[in-house]
């Protein structure tokens, strides 16, 4: 690639032709990326449960993009379903980004309620597991050598930074994509996370002013000061994992927290003793 090009390359077109599905596209991260996603050229199916969100991202991008296919990731059929829409649309898989997720309260492993256990595993490894079973498959019957990318969490590289099942579940996750690179490197399909510190999305935040007070808080709390984590910012770092930028990555959890899960006392002054 001549300098002027590889230039270019940077900016545009890093995934083009590529037909991608991203779970939870409806919003927060997953909205971003199935926007930044087009705008490199990628085709998108946004899986998610909420169906008047899902179709009016798709419209802001452009149908012609994007489409919204109803699907809870928890459901198995729903889910090859989803696999087969989309091959059957476009021909083909060579990315799923998997990143619907939801949370529990922060509270006491003394207090913990094991129903609400059962429904984080079962969106956050379960339905994950699903997806990455139904691409995995649509990938290596067409000789696809396709990207899973995992939205994980700082979560699942430390305790204390999410709530108990929260953070057992994206500990589970990792534990999944670094078994499924493990699986399915013989068939040339990598497998890696994306580990995101706190950004403001709807999972956290129910309007601006609390988006802001989580801003606020986590910035206060991070390592890396001066920038505030935004969804653009942990899109990007899923855009490498899709792209053949990364072709030789796989079983990495791509950290995006300024440093926060591998600092443990900012304040040591070891001048002073
Ligand atoms: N926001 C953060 O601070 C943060 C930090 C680290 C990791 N993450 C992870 O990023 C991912 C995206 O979260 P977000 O912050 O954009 O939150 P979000 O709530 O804005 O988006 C999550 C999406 O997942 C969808 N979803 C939930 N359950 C589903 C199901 N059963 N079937 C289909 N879709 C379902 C929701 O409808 C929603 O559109 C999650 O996996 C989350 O754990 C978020």
């Amino acid at each position: 690639m001549s300098g002027s090009r590889q230039v270019l390359h940077l900016f545009l077109n890093r995934l083009d032709g590529k037909v991608v599905i991203i779970t939870g596209g409806a919003s927060g991260i997953g909205a971003e990326a199935a926007r930044l996603f087009t705008e490199h050229g990628a085709k998108v199916v946004i899986v998610d449960l909420q169906e008047e969100l899902g179709l009016s991202v798709a419209l802001s991008i452009g149908k012609e993009k994007v489409t919204y296919y109803h699907c809870d990731v928890t459901n198995e059929m729903e889910v090859e379903n989803a696999v087969k829409f989309t091959v059957g649309k476009y021909g083909k898989l060579d990315v799923l980004l998997s990143n619907a997720g939801i949370m529990d309260q922060p509270g006491s492993v003394l207090d913990m309620n094991l129903e609400q256990f059962d429904r984080i595993m079962s969106v956050n490894v379960r339905g994950a597991a699903a997806f990455i079973k139904h691409a995995a498959r649509a990938m290596v019957v067409r000789g696809t050598r396709g990207s899973i990318i995992c939205m994980t969490s700082c979560a699942a590289e430390i305790g204390g930074s999410g709530a108990h099942a929260y953070t057992a579940s994206k500990h589970g996750l990792l534990g999944l994509v670094r078994s499924a690179c493990g699986d399915l490197g013989k068939y040339g399909i990598r497998v890696n996370g994306v580990a995101p510190y706190a950004v403001a999305t709807s999972m956290n935040s129910s309007d601006e002013e609390t988006a802001r007070t989580v801003e606020e808080y986590f910035a206060a709390a991070g390592i890396l000061k001066g920038v505030v984590l935004k969804v653009g910012h942990v899109a990007q770092a899923a855009l490498f994992l899709a792209s053949d930028d990364s072709a030789y990555v796989s079983g990495h959890n791509l950290v995006v927290d300024g440093g926060y899960s591998v600092v443990k006392n900012v304040d040591l002054d070891f001048s002073k003793q």
